[in-house]
């Protein structure tokens, strides 16, 4: 009996390799775009849809937020290490070296805490609150809470939007007022404007940032486009 259902292999479309608006080569050298796979290009097409609800945004941005954790891991220090399996035999493996934290830039940052706990059972996250002006985008700071000793720590700096750039660098003005080196700065974030990677990272050449995806610009209002809308509203209210 023949079947009329298609097999996976003959449904498979084909899609450019990469659909992003800017190669890795177009950046600084200090960010890094994830691979633009399509299992990605799916997650980012239903959190972009105005039409997607508030249960699949939620479910589907915590899947682009793991993606983004595993990838920041790779880019923390190791150590040697060797350890004894069970047929007693060596692996020559590696340990991380020193110890890290999160810090959202609340509130969509705070969106991003529960897949760094996911990863990393126990991590300290500190919180700062700033927030866009909404009429004149230019960022303000209202709390910031951090681990005592963050100076000490690699820093996982958690927002899902940059925009012009100008929250994410007050960040990382409060974190370095706090003693933590450029360099242990790793920036996570979902959606990108060029403006504000290249803002972030020529300011803050040691600084690492990695995101998911890099759009067009901004609009009149500084909202990312295509992007997404308000992130913090879609995620909480
Ligand atoms: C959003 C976003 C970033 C910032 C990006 O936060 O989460 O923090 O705007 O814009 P920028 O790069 O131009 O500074 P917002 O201040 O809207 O607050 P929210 O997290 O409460 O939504
Ligand atoms: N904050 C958002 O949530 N979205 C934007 O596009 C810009 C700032």
């Amino acid at each position: 009996m023949s079947s009329t259902r298609p097999s996976p292999n003959t449904a498979t479309i084909s899609l450019p390799a990469s659909g992003c608006n800017v190669n890795q080569a177009e950046l600084p050298d200090n960010a890094l775009i994830l691979p633009p796979t399509h299992q990605l290009q799916a997650l980012l097409t239903i959190i972009r849809d105005e039409k997607t609800q508030r249960g699949d945004f939620v479910f589907t941005s915590d899947r682009i937020i793991r993606l983004l954790v595993e990838e920041g891991l790779n880019h923390l220090p190791v150590v040697p290490k060797t350890v004894r399996t069970p047929v007693g035999m060596d692996f020559d493996g590696v340990s991380f070296q020193g110890r890290i934290c999160g810090v959202s830039i609340m509130r969509a940052g705070e969106a991003m805490e529960a897949g760094l706990r996911d990863c990393c059972r126990s991590v300290r996250i500190g919180k700062i609150l700033i927030q866009r002006d909404e009429e004149t985008a230019l960022p303000k700071l209202f709390y910031a809470k951090l681990p005592e000793d963050i100076a000490e720590r690699y820093v996982l700096l958690l927002d899902p939007m940059l925009a012009t750039g100008g929250s994410c660098i007050k960040a990382i003005e409060v974190l370095m007022s706090h003693g933590v080196r450029e360099d242990r700065i790793l920036f996570l974030n979902l959606i990108a404007s060029p403006e504000g990677i290249n803002n972030v990272c020529n300011l803050f050449p040691k600084l690492r940032m990695i995101t998911a995806w890099v759009d067009e610009g901004l609009d009149g209002h500084r909202y990312i486009v295509p992007g997404l809308g308000d992130f913090g509203d879609r995620y909480f209210l």
